[in-house]
């Protein structure tokens, strides 16, 4: 019996009603599955953990999540509160305090659904995004100064080193060489900003030498957006920035559906901490409450954690009981077209999972 502990934080917004739904599917698969149990944690952390607290999670928040296996996130962002706030003071000080410094992406565009490509070219998409998770444009180094005055100035520094580049791009590198492709595209912006991109430029391409039996190629990241617009067949694993792929993997989503069944892993590969796993939306404010967030995206993630838990057939069984509820098209959630609320999708995943017996 593999026994996984898992810690669950709901955050924001609609983040508690996917994850919720996503608690009640794995606890379908424990118990479908022979060997198969996990023990949920529940972490109320989060803006409303803020109001009562001036924190958005204990100080020693990291320590109490530091003996799980993994993390099984939803959302964090208030409307009354800072976006900077929130995702520093919980997302980000999970990832960068675990050091989850590869973020991985899948896109597919699942059976049954269109996506606003044509289908010839949607139904290419076969995408796997890393994104660099610990530095670059998101490494939190900057200031203010003179505020409230004219001359008042706003500065973030991307923060790249060698280390940092080389670690993600290794990464990338063994991942493309794991799919059937082996294909690497590799995103820049080394023409417009001249220091650290082109560090990430040379540090890359040392690394790319190292692999035989891999294909790479490079994209400015403006020209990426269009050929993955045009060309989507055209790409396989992506390695980019962690701005430029946070915006990519968005694009990403949209084209394969919708951005309620994006994926996310936030691994840390030594394993020496737990990786946290997420679906890619944000709280979504203008759905919250209204039992009507799409869940696959938060189950598209569960199965991303039973990979990284070695539970390789439960991921998969899982995955293929998505494809079956979206296949059949009768209980789609309304970012999809359909009119199922969040229960719904929730039920026909559990029964198609149930089906798979
Ligand atoms: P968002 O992802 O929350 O929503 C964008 C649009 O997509 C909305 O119209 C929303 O209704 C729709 N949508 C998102 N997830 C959906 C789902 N599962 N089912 C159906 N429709 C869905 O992004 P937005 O509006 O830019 O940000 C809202 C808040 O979330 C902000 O505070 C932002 O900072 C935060 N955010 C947090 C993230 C995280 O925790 N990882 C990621 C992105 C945003
Ligand atoms: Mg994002």
């Amino acid at each position: 019996m593999s026994l996984h502990r898992i810690a669950v934080i709901g955050g924001d917004g609609i983040g508690p009603e996917v994850v919720e739904a996503g608690v009640e599917v794995l606890e379908t698969l424990a118990a479908a599955e022979f060997g198969l149990a996990f023990e949920f944690k529940r972490f109320d952390w989060g803006s409303d953990y803020y109001r009562r607290n001036g924190r958005m999670m204990p100080q020693d928040g990291l320590a109490r999540l530091e003996n799980f296996d993994a993390i099984y996130f939803g959302a964090v962002g208030d409307p009354e509160l800072p976006d900077d706030i929130t995702l520093w003071g919980l997302r980000l000080a999970i990832c960068q305090g675990f050091d989850q410094y590869a973020n991985v992406r899948p896109t597919r565009l699942l059976p049954g659904l269109t996506g606003p490509l044509r289908p010839d070219l949607g139904q290419q998409i076969d995408w796997v995004i890393v994104r660099e998770n610990s530095e670059g444009e998101y490494a939190g180094v900057g200031g203010r100064a003179h505020r409230g005055l004219p001359i008042e100035v706003g500065m973030d520094v991307a923060v790249f080193t060698r280390a940092g580049i080389e670690r993600i791009a290794r990464f990338a590198c063994d991942l493309a060489l794991s799919r059937p492709r082996k294909l690497l595209t590799v995103v820049t912006k080394s023409n417009a900003q001249r220091h650290g991109m082109v560090l990430w430029d040379e540090v890359v391409r040392e690394v790319v030498r190292g692999y035989r039996g891999l294909t790479v190629d490079w994209m400015l990241v403006d020209a990426m957006t269009q050929r993955m617009v045009n060309r989507p067949g055209s790409i396989d694993t992506v390695l980019a920035t962690n701005l430029h792929a946070d915006i990519l993997s968005d694009l990403a989503s949209a084209l394969g559906g919708s951005l309620g069944i994006g994926s996310t892993a936030n691994i840390e590969p030594s394993r020496n901490r737990p990786s946290m796993f997420e679906p890619i939306h944000g709280s979504a404010f203008d759905i919250t409450g209204k039992g009507i967030a799409n869940p696959l995206g938060s189950f598209w993630t569960a199965s991303l954690m039973l990979d990284h838990l070695g539970e390789h057939a439960a991921a998969r069984r899982l995955m293929v009981a998505i494809e079956t509820v979206t296949g059949r098209g009768e209980h789609l959630s309304p970012d999809l077209g359909g009119m199922a609320p969040t229960a719904e999708v929730t039920a026909a995943v559990i029964a198609a999972l149930s089906g798979l017996n």
